[in-house]
């Protein structure tokens, strides 16, 4: 019997069955500009056991996967890593079909899939350091608190050396390729660096505590599976590596200046302090938020040393695309940066001191108070600009860090 899809093997036991998703351009607020994946994992051991799953309108072709390789009437064992429904949304139509032995989960996923599912399914919870012998198959478990939710998981099978992160080390990429050494490098280091930068970033202390106690765990990792795009079978340590790396966010001489404009004077202004930062010899990114979305400001703050904004005045208030983008980057609280605020008003000119507050909550260490131009900015008003960029360079730190 041939299946339109097919299970996709990455270690000797372990078989992918997961779904592509080309179409998703929008994840909870992250542009997914191209698409994702659901990954699912099958053990075939003496029990057939399934790792996570999919979002239910793509249950049928994970379970061609499956059927694929076993008849999914076979699945003894469910452990799922993370209850956000993109892997867990499909539990309940297949826990009531296939009635499972056993599914099994983090003690705080046992409680979040309670309140998802409002079941009564009986859930085995299990903690860091715990194993378990599921037909053949051992497991070992490694709770992943607030990477990125309380109840988030790592699952371990010994013998494969299969690392099972769920969310952490993926990425949203949907390709016909399952491995990462498969996909071309800038493409998987875009991909990771903002997955990591709109989903992981304000947890960096917990992801640099946990990548502390992955050693002692004495896991011999040979492949990590994650549950968004491709897998990491060579050399799979390097995005533990990248993550770590990520997590201790040190400044780089790159400053990131976000604007958006009514009358272009804004924008001019941004031109400006752009100027001025590169001529203090910082590299220097403008994005303008009429063309830049949210997801991508993080992404490119996410090795950046300074974050300058800027906004016109309108109704009293931030300019309401720029008061967006300071929502998210506050939330996921980028460190380590020097900063200004600038912009153009016509008659009373709030946003910069209402910008200058926020920097500040968010520990952005101002170079000088937020400049403010009325209406048109002048060739002096320019000049301070420029001088204002030149500021931010000053701050940065002397040499560019790796
Ligand atoms: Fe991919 Fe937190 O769900």
């Amino acid at each position: 019997m041939s299946h339109a899809f097919e299970a996709i093997k990455i270690s000797e036991h372990v078989y992918w069955v997961g779904a592509i998703d080309w179409e998703l351009r929008n994840f909870h607020g992250y542009l997914t500009k191209r698409g994702t994946t659901y990954n699912a994992f099958l053990v075939l051991a003496d029990e057939v056991t399934l790792i996570d799953s999919v979002k239910p309108a793509f249950l049928g072709e994970m379970l061609a996967r499956v059927a694929s390789v076993v008849d999914p009437a076979q699945i003894s064992n469910i452990i799922s890593n993370h209850a956000e429904m993109d892997h867990s949304g499909s539990l309940p139509e297949l826990i009531a079909r296939y009635r499972p032995n056993r599914v099994i989960a983090s003690p705080m996923g046992a409680k979040a899939l309670a309140a998802h599912f409002h079941w009564d399914v009986d859930v085995e919870t299990v903690k860091t350091g715990d194993t378990l012998d599921l037909g053949g198959a051992r497991f070992g478990f490694v709770e992943a608190r607030m990477l990125h939710w309380p109840d988030s998981m790592f699952a371990y099978l010994e013998g494969d050396g299969v690392l099972f992160s769920n969310d952490a080390f993926g990425m949203h990429l949907a390709t016909s390729e399952r491995f990462t050494d498969q996909v071309e490098e800038t493409l998987w280091r875009r991909e990771a660096s903002k997955y990591y930068a709109n989903i992981l970033l304000h947890f960096s202390p917990l992801v640099k505590r946990l990548l502390a106690q992955l050693p002692s765990l004495g896991l011999d990792i040979r492949v990590i599976a994650p549950d968004h795009g491709p897998i990491w079978r060579k050399d799979p340590m390097q995005i533990v590596e990248q993550y770590s790396t990520w997590a201790q966010q040190r400044p780089t001489r790159k400053v990131v200046v976000i604007y958006d404009t009514m009358w272009r004077s804004t924008a001019v202004m941004a031109q400006a302090v752009g100027e001025g930062l590169a001529a203090g010899g910082a590299e220097v990114r403008l994005l303008p938020l009429a063309g830049t979305h949210r997801s991508d400001v993080l992404t490119e703050l996410l090795d950046a040393g300074g974050l300058v904004v800027g906004s016109p005045t309108m109704n009293n208030q931030i300019y309401p695309t720029v008061a967006d983008v300071m929502t998210y980057i506050k939330g996921l609280k980028p460190q380590n940066l020097v900063g200004a605020s600038f912009g153009s008003y016509g008659w009373s000119g709030e946003a910069v001191k209402l910008l200058d507050a926020q920097l500040q909550e968010m520990k952005v260490d101002l170079v000088a108070p937020g400049l403010r131009v009325s209406y048109v900015p002048s060739p002096e008003s320019l000049a301070s600009c420029r001088d204002l960029g030149r500021k931010v360079a000053a701050k940065l730190p002397k040499q560019l860090q790796a």
